[in-house]
């Protein structure tokens, strides 16, 4: 099979694909003939060394990923042949509060990840798709998605009628949308560019805020909720706006604290966050139990989750660069088998 792998450096320049030979799943495991793999600010970290965690060469990367099973080991209980499936991000947390344990595997580093032809994984590290959905659909979800579930429904919880403040139309804030929407709140998306306000309308926002318009965005958010300010916040932008997601959250709200496209630090005004008496989560990721509730819930409701730009997997560094760079609406994905997704549509 091919893979990708950072050879004796991570570092994009030295990613190199090779052979390797086929899996032979164990009893307990599931081979996924990847479909779509996607992209994570993480990826880029660690590609240019500045990821929060050691990771060593060599690696396979990308944490995200999905494809169709196409062997199963003899004990194998939760799959079956042609399912859809994608590996958890944390293979060792399967539910329950998060603990040292939980982050201790990391597909794409530090654990190899999925940017592979085949992905064998114990059955219990890996979730199944409604069919509905395509390979890049559910490429989109095992990190950023879950994220949003886990950071809204299990460390918070929805009601009907809150209202969600998110920011920005990168893979989060949509997946943060599509969670929010599924809840029936109410919610207010900001971005930079107004072009992209019609088709966060039309993917259910109720107040679209365009920060180049409103730079004093959090004022624009108190106005639009008659002075109280959000319910819950979904902080991606991190740094220095950290303050203002306070301010635009209303007194014993809650702000998710979740990214950092704008800063890797934050000073807290405390002043600011004591007026508002906020619980503030810091999110890291989620566990596979968030994942499947999800995936329950994109069924039920069946809502596709938002695919943006899509690059061909020899054009890698393109795509970590497009990431990089901003602009995109929705998850970057790399399909690595349109026959095979073509094929699991007929
Ligand atoms: N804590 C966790 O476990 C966890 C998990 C996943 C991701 N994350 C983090 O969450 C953040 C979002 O991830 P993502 O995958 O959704 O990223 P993404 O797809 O790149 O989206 C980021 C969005 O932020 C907005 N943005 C970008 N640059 C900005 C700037 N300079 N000022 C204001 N807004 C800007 C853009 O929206 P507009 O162009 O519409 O403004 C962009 O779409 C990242 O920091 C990521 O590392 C954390």
């Amino acid at each position: 099979m091919w893979v990708y792998q950072y050879d004796n450096r991570i570092a994009l320049e030295s990613l190199k694909r090779m052979e390797w030979p086929d899996p032979e799943p164990g009893s307990h495991d599931i081979v996924i003939q990847m479909g779509a793999v996607a992209l994570n600010h993480r990826d880029i970290a660690i590609a240019r060394g500045h990821y929060h965690i050691r990771v060593q060469p060599p690696l396979v990367p990308l944490s995200d990923g999905a494809g169709r099973v196409v062997q199963i080991g003899q004990e194998v209980t939760r799959f079956r042949l042609g399912d859809l499936a994608a590996p958890v991000y944390l293979p060792d947390w399967i539910d329950g509060p998060v603990t040292p344990r939980a982050g201790r595997r990391r597909l794409g580093g530090p654990t190899d990840g999925v940017l592979s032809e085949f992905k064998c994984v114990h059955e219990e590290e890996a979730v199944r798709l409604p069919s509905f959905l395509s390979a890049a659909d559910a490429a989109t979800l095992p990190v950023t998605a879950v994220t949003a579930w886990h950071a809204l429904n299990v460390t918070g919880t929805l009601t009907a009628g809150d209202t969600v403040l998110i920011q920005g139309t990168g893979a989060l804030s949509l997946a943060a949308l599509q969670v929010a929407r599924m809840a029936g709140t109410k919610t207010i998306l900001l971005t930079r560019d107004d072009r992209h306000s019609p088709r966060l309308r039309a993917l259910g926002a109720d107040i679209v805020i365009t920060t180049r318009q409103e730079p004093d965005w959090a004022e624009a958010v108190l106005e639009a909720t008659g002075g109280n300010g959000a319910d819950v916040s979904v902080d991606i932008l991190g740094g220095d706006s950290l303050n203002r997601t306070i301010r635009a959250t209303r007194v014993g709200g809650r702000v998710h604290a979740v990214g950092y496209v704008t800063g890797t630090s934050a000073t807290i005004d405390l002043f600011e966050a004591i007026r508002h008496a906020v619980t503030i989560h810091v999110a890291t990721a989620g566990h596979r139990a968030s994942f499947e509730a999800l995936v329950r819930a994109l069924d039920q409701h069946q809502v596709r989750p938002v695919v943006g730009d899509q690059y061909a997997v020899d054009r890698l560094s393109d795509a970590f660069e497009g990431m990089a760079q901003g602009g995109h609406f929705g998850k970057i994905v790399v399909p690595l088998s349109q026959q095979l997704e073509a094929a699991s549509q007929v």
